[in-house]
């Protein structure tokens, strides 16, 4: 029974979103915790990070020896923008399919990853967002922008995240970008009397980021004609909100070959 479970390392086992993917990957019988890689938190067992029993798998701060003796089938990976590409590169060297939710990424890095592993004959997943309901915003506010050309997206982020704009907000205004017509919006000869003011430009619209403690992640799109508008928002309240869609993305991991961009390729 045990061969046949999907053999998980978690890196950045010891942040917020790795100890959400720990409990999630010890609560599934179908995957199996091998290793767990952090930093922080190195000789720790695993189980004594989320609260529970020892569960016999030591935080580590060597991801490649990790990769190497765990036997791993996939790689999870919630660390930085600075580490997740080096990680990523790695597990893909040594055949571990990487389910990636850290981002930052740029496209030039991610088509680097897909001929990577389409090379090594694996597949993965990154995507900026793993929550189902952030999707469907997403998918709503492109179908929303083909009748509603004139939109800004405003993401709401703690104090503490390290990129901006958010990845949620990027893939957003791509998936935008693909439907909606080219359209250069608001005066042509508007002027920020304060730099940054009218937010990061993208394809004719603009994307504000909003940085505070206490918020967790937020994200809206307004959308706006003559005599009305459409706001559509969706907020997370806790990371376990991810772990479902972390969940399948593992496992469709598997069947994979080559990097899939984008939860929402899993959602009709
Ligand atoms: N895709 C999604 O759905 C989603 C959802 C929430 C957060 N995120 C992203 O996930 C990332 C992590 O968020 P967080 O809130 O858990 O951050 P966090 O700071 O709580 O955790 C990051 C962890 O990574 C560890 N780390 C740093 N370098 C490492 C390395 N080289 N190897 C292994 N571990 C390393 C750190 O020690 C830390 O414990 C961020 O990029 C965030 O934007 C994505």
């Amino acid at each position: 029974m045990s061969e046949q479970r999907i053999r998980v390392i978690v890196t950045g086992a010891g942040g917020r979103m790795g100890r959400e993917v720990v409990r999630m990957v010890m609560d599934d019988p179908e995957l199996m915790l091998v290793a767990a890689v952090d930093p922080t938190n190195v000789g720790i067992d695993a189980g004594k990070l989320i609260g529970t029993e020892p569960c016999g798998v030591i935080v580590s701060d060597d991801l490649e020896l990790s990769l190497v003796e765990s036997r791993a089938d996939v790689m999870v990976d919630f660390t930085t923008p600075h580490t997740v590409l080096m990680n990523t590169k790695l597990a893909i060297r040594h055949g571990v399919r990487p389910v990636i939710g850290t981002t930052g990424f740029s496209p030039s890095e991610i088509e680097e990853l897909d001929k990577l592993s389409l090379e090594k004959g694996i597949g993965g997943i990154i995507a900026p967002n793993f929550s189902i309901g952030a999707i469907l915003m997403m998918k709503f506010a492109a179908q929303a922008s083909k009748y509603f050309p004139d939109l800004e997206i405003i993401e709401y982020h703690g104090d503490q995240k390290l990129d901006a704009p958010s990845g949620t907000a990027v893939k957003t205004a791509e998936l935008i970008s693909e439907v909606r017509k080219e359209h250069r919006q608001g005066n042509p000869i508007e002027h920020e009397t304060i730099d940054g003011s009218r937010g990061g430009y993208y394809n004719g619209f603009r994307i504000h980021s909003v940085r505070l403690p206490g918020v967790f992640a937020q994200q809206e799109v307004i959308l706006g004609g003559f005599g009305q508008s459409l706001k559509i928002r969706h907020d997370s309240y806790d990371r376990a909100a991810y772990m479902p869609g972390v969940n399948v993305a593992v496992k469709k991991s598997m069947e994979l070959t080559g990097i899939v961009y984008g939860f929402e390729h899993f959602i009709d």
